[in-house]
This record gives C-alpha cells, structure tokens and sequence, in this order.
C-alpha cells in the first residue's frame, strides 16, 4: 500500500497537510504527536513585515464551523527565517510557506526572501476574506490571480500553489488565471465571507463585523469546487473546506485533489490529521487500493 506521493514536485509520505492558519509554526501540535507523520505542514500566513492582525474579537463559533477575522497576525518572514524554520527543520514532512501582501511587491519581496530559504514551497494566499489590501482583492478575478501569479514566478523557484477565495461566481476561471500565471498547484478554499450578530447588543460579533467561515458547514461548497476546477485546469489540487476525517478526505480526493489540508478540524480535535491519515489507509485497505494517487478524480458523476 503506497499512501505517497509527489505534489506539484513536493514529496510527501501521505496527502495529508495542515492548512495555513490552524497550526501555527507547529510548536503547540508538536506537544500531541509528532509531526513527521503529517505529508505536510502550511504554515500561517506570512507577510514580509510582522502584522499584528484585527482587533478582538477575532472568532466566533457557528453550527458546524468557525468565524474567524484574524487579519494575518504574523511574525514577519524574517522572524520565521530565525526562529520558526529552524524548529519545523527537525521534522521529516514537507514545509510550505503560506505567502501574503498588501501590494503585487510585497508578495515578490516575500518570496524572493522564501526562495532563498530550505523549504519545499510556497502557498501564495490570494484569498484571505479579513484584509482590506491585496489577498482576495488580487484573487477574485482571472486577471488579478493571473498577474500576481506570474510576477511571483519570475522570483520564485520553488513550487508554487496559489490559494483560491470561494467568494467568487467562477472559480474554475480564477484557477485558470494560477495556471496561466505559471502556478505548479492550485490550493481551496480558502473560508467564505460570513457575519454573526449579537441580538442584545445589535452588533455583529467580530470587531471586523465579518468573518471567514470554516469547518463542516463548508464542506460540501469545497467539494463542489474542487471538482469544477478539477474539470477546468491540469495542475494538481490541494482540497480543504471542512475535512475532519478519513471520509471527507477520501471524498475531495475522488473529486479531484491530489492532497488534502485540515483546518478548523485541528482545533475541535488536535488528533484530527493523525486520525484521517489511519481512516485513509483503513480505505485504502478495504477497497484495495495499492496507490492513493489512483483515486484522485475518480468521481463517476451521474
Ligand atoms: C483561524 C484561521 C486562520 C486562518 N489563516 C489563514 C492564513 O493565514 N492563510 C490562508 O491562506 N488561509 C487561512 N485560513 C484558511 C484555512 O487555511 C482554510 O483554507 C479554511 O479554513 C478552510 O478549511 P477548514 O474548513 O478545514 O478550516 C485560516 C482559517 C482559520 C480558521
């Protein structure tokens, strides 16, 4: 049984990754397992200067999902360099940065500073819901995703995946704009925009008013979109909406992601990966299946 496999010229011992914003640098979910076994590790959201982030409130939990306006609260990419890299070194997983900017040269300066580093990737987020400038301003249209993309290219080496927002009308058209900027991978999605509000007080609850919504209540959108961009590009996908076990990573596999991420699952259950890592290989073994890859986009549609 072969649960390997090579990512966009990433290689990893499984699908299984960590999506960005949920597991930080890793410290905190190094003291529940080791991190080795995960294929991969997507860092948080990391800007060429510290951010502090929005103000607090900054979640809110929903039925069956998360609000969160976190703003990309981030060290700096230097600060990472330092300090982050050199811990998640001592692991044997696949490393990949999640990138972002306010401006097209912020997202060159950082990655111009990643190519430099020991690290297996980048994840351009083009698709963060909480920021006033750049990420999902770049990303809504083909145009915007395919300018970014393509500037970045010409400074970065490594394989570069570009993150989607779901708060578009075509997705499938805006992954085509990664492909055609020269992206190795597209990755989605990214969280939808959402609010909640407090009836006594008549406020909304985040002090951003809205919110990206994560989780299971997702879920269903995600595999929806994966399969249509599946349909619309050929560079590999990394699926992520809702994922918190074997099943629903299985699912977005046969919709036509080559690898997976857990988000919001993380924080409900720190075990989540581990645990879907088991419930892919329980899969793998009751329908024998010899490679995990052979799955991917295997969905019959009706
Ligand atoms: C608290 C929080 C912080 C996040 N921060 C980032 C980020 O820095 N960069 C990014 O591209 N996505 C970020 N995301 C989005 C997730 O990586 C993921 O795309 C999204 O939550 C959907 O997956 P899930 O339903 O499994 O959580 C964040 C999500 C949450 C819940």
């Amino acid at each position: 049984m072969n649960t390997s496999i090579n990512f966009a010229g990433i290689k990893m011992k499984n699908p299984v990754t960590v999506a960005s914003g949920t597991f930080g640098y890793g410290r905190e979910y190094s003291k529940f397992f080791d991190l080795s076994k995960l294929g991969g590790i997507i860092t948080k959201g990391t800007s060429l200067k510290p951010k502090s982030g929005n103000k607090p409130p900054r979640v809110c939990e929903t039925p069956s999902g998360m609000l969160n306006s976190i703003g990309l609260q981030n060290p700096g990419v230097e600060y990472f360099a330092e300090n982050d890299l050199p811990f998640l070194k001592k692991f044997d997983t696949a490393i990949i940065v999640n990138a972002c900017g306010s401006t097209i040269d912020d997202y060159i300066d950082v990655c111009k500073i990643l190519d430099t580093l020991d690290i297996d990737g980048v994840e351009l987020n083009l698709s963060c819901p909480n920021v006033k400038e750049g990420c999902m301003a770049f990303g809504s249209s083909y145009q915007g995703v395919k300018e970014v993309t393509s500037r970045v290219r010409k400074v970065l080496n490594k394989p570069l995946i570009v993150k989607l927002t779901p708060n578009v009308s075509n997705i499938a058209e805006i992954a085509k704009g990664a492909e055609d900027g020269g992206a190795d991978a597209v990755s989605l999605i990214n969280t939808l925009l959402g609010m909640k509000i407090d009836i006594e007080k008549r406020r909304p609850v985040l002090a951003n008013n809205t919110g990206g919504i994560s989780g299971p209540a997702i879920r269903p959108l995600a595999v929806r979109m994966v399969y249509e961009v599946s349909q619309a590009v050929s560079i590999p996908i990394l699926g992520m909406g809702g994922i918190i076990n074997g099943e629903d990573a299985i699912e977005f596999m046969l919709a036509g992601a080559s690898a997976i991420s857990i988000g919001a699952g993380n924080f409900a259950n720190p075990y989540t990966s581990i645990n879907t890592i088991k419930e892919i290989e329980e899969y793998m073994k009751k329908h024998e299946i010899e490679n995990i890859s052979d799955i991917v986009g295997q969905v019959k549609m009706n």
